[in-house]
């Protein structure tokens, strides 16, 4: 496909809907819902995310075939389930953590500490001491102030600096609160030159569940430029990080990784073979092995409005539809569909998770919903809010 010409560098900055479509070449896996809807028949004491590894496996071949010089280093922080790491560790990944529990996980599932990555911008001072002291190497920055806590607890370690770049198109912007502006990453450099810091890398995170591949062309060539003033500095850059942001399926169209392994392969023609390049892919490996299953735990007519209280809600999983994000829900139902509003079952105000949600009219307490692609920041994010449990996750 002739993607240049689609992805222009003037279209990179925003994409409009018809546009879009033209991407919309994502193929689907998922678990087989027949599968799902048994295991919620057969026991069912609280919600629960049943994980199919083989999506996993699939989505790391599928990520390396379509960027073969990138090699995916997981976000802990999408699904932190052991079985999953151990899946993702017989697949060749490396990893990228958030905190030190997250290194712990890693460690006693026999990752090697050189080879992770500590992305999070800012780091607590004792959790960069325990880092260093169990042999991690690499520590994410983007101010001076953390280049020069770092380097205060380890000076030889290897830093790589987050950037700012556009997250034009992408669900979950991330860029407003970390990564480094074009004068600071320059007083950064300057500063890591001074010290004699290992300053190795760039790093950016074109932000979660990204839909505009130009977003990750306009950040490697601004990494590039970056590179150029690093030398001319002389430090040595030798690692960039293409960070997170892969979509999946939801509502909305999303391009598929071959396309955006199509933009980032040719950008990446400007860097030098000998430079290594990562990427921290979360979401994107193992959003679609996921079905999260709840059930409804009473229904009531409110204002003239049909609700629906679920067993999980905001506090329970169900929390990135606050953000915007549309899952697509199953149940066993099939009256004609009406809006529903869905909220959890906590006594909070805020947990309502889904608004105007076209379900069948003949949904009742006791009912399940199966909600598709939902491996990702779910149960990883879920509370024991007002004594309710925590999700189960069954693994197959
Ligand atoms: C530093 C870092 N890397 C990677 C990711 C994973 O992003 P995604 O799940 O969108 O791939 C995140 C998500 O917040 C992140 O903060």
């Amino acid at each position: 496909m002739a993607l240049r010409a689609v992805v222009s560098k003037r279209q990179s900055r925003q994409l409009p809907a018809n546009v879009e479509q033209l991407f919309d070449t994502h193929h689907e896996s998922s678990p087989d819902i027949e599968r799902v809807r048994a295991e919620a028949r057969e026991r069912y004491d609280k919600p629960f995310l049943l994980i199919d590894t083989r999506i996993v496996r699939e989505k790391v071949h599928r990520f390396v075939a379509a960027m073969p010089r990138v090699r995916p280093h997981y976000a802990v922080k999408a699904n932190p389930d052991p079985r999953v790491l151990k899946v993702l560790i017989e697949e060749g990944a490396g990893f990228e953590i958030a905190s030190i529990a997250e290194l712990d996980l890693l460690l006693s599932l026999g990752v090697p500490a050189a080879g992770i990555f500590y992305s999070n911008p800012v780091k607590p001072r004792q959790y960069v001491t325990y880092a260093a002291s169990r042999g991690v190497e690499w520590f994410a920055i983007d101010s001076v102030d953390e280049l020069r806590k770092v380097v205060s607890i380890k000076a030889d370690a290897k830093l790589y600096l987050r950037i700012d770049t556009p997250n034009v198109g992408s669900d979950w912007p991330l860029g407003t609160k970390f990564g480094a502006q074009t004068a600071e990453a320059r007083e950064i450099l300057a500063l890591a030159a001074r010290m004699k810091a290992d300053l190795a890398g760039v790093a950016f995170h074109v932000g979660s569940q990204c839909r505009n591949p130009g977003n990750w062309r306009v950040a490697i060539e601004k990494s590039r430029s970056l590179f150029d003033q690093m030398q001319k500095l002389g430090l040595k850059p030798r690692l960039l990080n293409i960070g997170g942001g892969y979509p999946v399926r939801h509502a909305k169209p999303i391009p598929s990784i071959e396309l955006i392994g199509e933009v980032v392969n040719s950008a990446l023609e400007a860097f030098p073979a000998d430079v290594e390049v990562m990427a921290e892919p979360g979401r994107y490996m193992v959003s679609d092995a996921g079905y999260f299953v709840c059930r409804i735990i009473g229904t009531a007519t409110r204002s003239g409005k049909r609700w629906m209280y679920l067993d999980a809600g905001l506090f329970g999983g169900i929390i990135e539809t606050t953000e915007g994000l549309k899952y697509r829900i199953r149940t066993d139902r099939s009256g004609p569909d009406i809006a529903w509003t869905v909220a959890g079952p906590t006594c909070d105000s805020i947990d309502v998770v889904m608004r105007d949600e076209a379900m069948p009219s003949d949904l009742q307490e006791g009912d399940f919903l199966y909600i598709r692609n939902a491996g990702a920041y779910t149960t990883a994010y879920a509370s024991r809010f007002n004594g309710f449990p925590l999700p189960e996750l069954r693994v197959v």
